[in-house]
């Protein structure tokens, strides 16, 4: 007989391990195993070759096959990130820091979906009836005919919507609070959240609503627990954003039925999220002209142009040992790679200055064309020579130093051109045989191989600003 049938699985990464310990060895995080009941044996498979089984219909890729229909919400932020609306019968699942917003805008969506006349259907296993029905008076929901509910029995959501005939979204908030009590593990772990997830997977697939599930994520950005579902789901929504700014970001990371990369913006008030409908215009609000340090990077988040600023520090290394680099909102990998390049290729000396970076706010960047103005920001700061504030930058930069070109040029351009931007800094483009500067409604361009040709204006402004004004104290 065998001794004992408890699996350690690590809660964050699903590793199964063959005994407790203190570390997962595959994602390395702490304190994560947890140890877990196996799941049901499965029914054992066809012995032999075929036995039980059906033939199968093997088709050709061409027929018909119409575009799936939608549900829209009617909030154009969240329904783009979907690709258009809830698709009948898909699971989505909705992760982000607790807090962060995802019962506020699932509410709302659910409520509009509600107002429009379809059945809408929210399972809450966090929060108490009333305390759902006081968040709605304060968004002005409360008349909204959606059908609420407080349970965490997955055996009673599942008897319930087995019975539904008219649902078209079900929203389940959250997947970690609900549990299958034929399982022995606590729930939020790994073997409940996915049984959870597989049987209301199939709820939505058999009775064809669209389904929702809220996930809480780690402090690292990983859904805990399920994570493990991201494959099982047909679209996962990061719901992003610093507690400290009014911005929430919606984002795509996967979509079988639209594009991801796609990104909605929404502004925290205390009536509820309002849609952002041009975010660079917020996000460059606060700007400042004329201080050294700042450039604006005229990026895409999917299919759409963000403008944002990238603001830079240096100051003097206070320790003596080796100095600081922080990064808010960027990859710090690709912070080292710039200073190297600026420091070998185009000898700036950034010395012994902690760096600090800082995506102005709370967006996370993740694109490499962010180079060129991340590297207008650096140069900025240690000539102590501000950057044209009327000038956007972007830009890949290559470790010789070469600026590489980056896809969009124009809807980044038309962008910058509609904030009131009069110049643009960007890679100079093969097709024009290396025209310096061109226009672009009504942008000057100035077109650059090498980082070099970035550095050269500024530190020679410096100079001559050195030698007018001796530097302030
Ligand atoms: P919530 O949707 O409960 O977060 P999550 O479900 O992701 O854990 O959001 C809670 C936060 O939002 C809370 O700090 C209060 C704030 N909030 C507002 O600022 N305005 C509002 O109208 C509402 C409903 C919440
Ligand atoms: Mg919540």
């Amino acid at each position: 007989m065998a001794k004992s049938t408890a699996r350690f699985v690590c809660q964050n990464c699903g590793a199964v391990a063959p005994r407790w310990q203190g570390r997962c060895d595959t994602c390395g995080e702490w304190n994560t195993i947890v140890e877990e009941q196996p799941e049901a044996p499965r029914a054992p498979g066809p012995a032999g070759k075929s036995a039980g089984g059906r033939r199968l219909e093997f088709v050709a890729l061409k027929g018909r096959a119409a575009p799936p229909p939608r549900t829209v919400s009617g909030m154009a932020e969240l329904d783009r990130v979907l690709g258009g609306g809830f698709v009948p019968g898909s699971v989505i699942l909705v992760g982000g820091d607790p807090g962060i917003g995802k019962s506020t805008i699932l509410l709302q969506a659910a409520a509009r979906i509600a107002n429009a006349g379809r059945r809408v259907l929210y399972i809450s296993g966090e929060e108490a009836i009333d305390q759902v029905r006081l968040r709605a008076l304060r968004l002005g929901l409360q008349d909204s005919p959606l059908g609420l509910a407080a349970t965490t029995s997955l055996r009673d959501i599942a008897a319930s919507l087995e019975e539904e005939k008219e649902a078209t979204l079900v929203i389940i908030d959250s997947i970690q609070t609900v549990w299958l009590d034929s399982l022995d593990s606590a729930p939020g772990t790994v073997s409940q959240v996915r049984a959870c997830a597989a049987e209301l997977t199939r709820l939505a697939k058999t009775r064809n609503f669209a389904v929702v599930l809220v996930g809480h994520v780690t402090k690292e950005g990983t859904l805990a627990g399920p994570r493990v579902l991201e494959h099982m789901v047909d679209a996962t929504l990061y719901f992003e954003g610093d507690r400290g700014h009014q911005f929430r970001i919606l984002r795509a990371v996967k979509n079988r039925f639209g594009a991801t990369d796609e990104i909605g913006v929404f502004e925290m008030t205390d009536r509820g999220l309002v849609e952002v409908a041009n975010p660079s215009a917020l996000f460059l609000a606060e700007r400042r002209g004329n201080i050294s340090g700042s450039a604006v990077f005229a990026g895409m988040e999917g299919t759409r142009p963000v403008l944002v600023e990238i603001q830079v520090l240096l100051s003097p290394s206070a320790s003596g040992g080796s100095p600081r680099r922080q990064v808010v909102g960027w990859d710090s990998g690709r912070l080292a790679m710039l200073m190297a390049v600026l420091e070998s290729r185009c000898r700036v000396s950034l010395g012994q200055n902690d760096v600090y970076l800082n995506i102005a706010g709370g967006l996370r960047v993740s694109e490499p064309a962010a180079d060129l103005a991340v590297g207008g920001g650096l140069v900025s700061a240690a000539t102590d020579r501000p950057t044209d504030p009327d000038m956007v930058f972007f830009g890949e930069i290559g470790l010789s130093g070469e600026v590489r070109q980056v896809s969009q040029t124009d809807t980044r351009l038309r962008e910058a051109a509609k904030l009131g931007f009069a110049a643009a800094m960007l890679p100079r483009r093969v097709a024009r045989g290396g025209r310096a500067a061109t226009a672009h409604d009504g942008l000057r361009l100035s077109e650059i191989g090498h980082l070099a040709d970035l550095v050269a204006p500024l530190a020679a402004s410096a100079a001559k600003g050195a030698e007018k004004s001796p530097k302030k104290e």
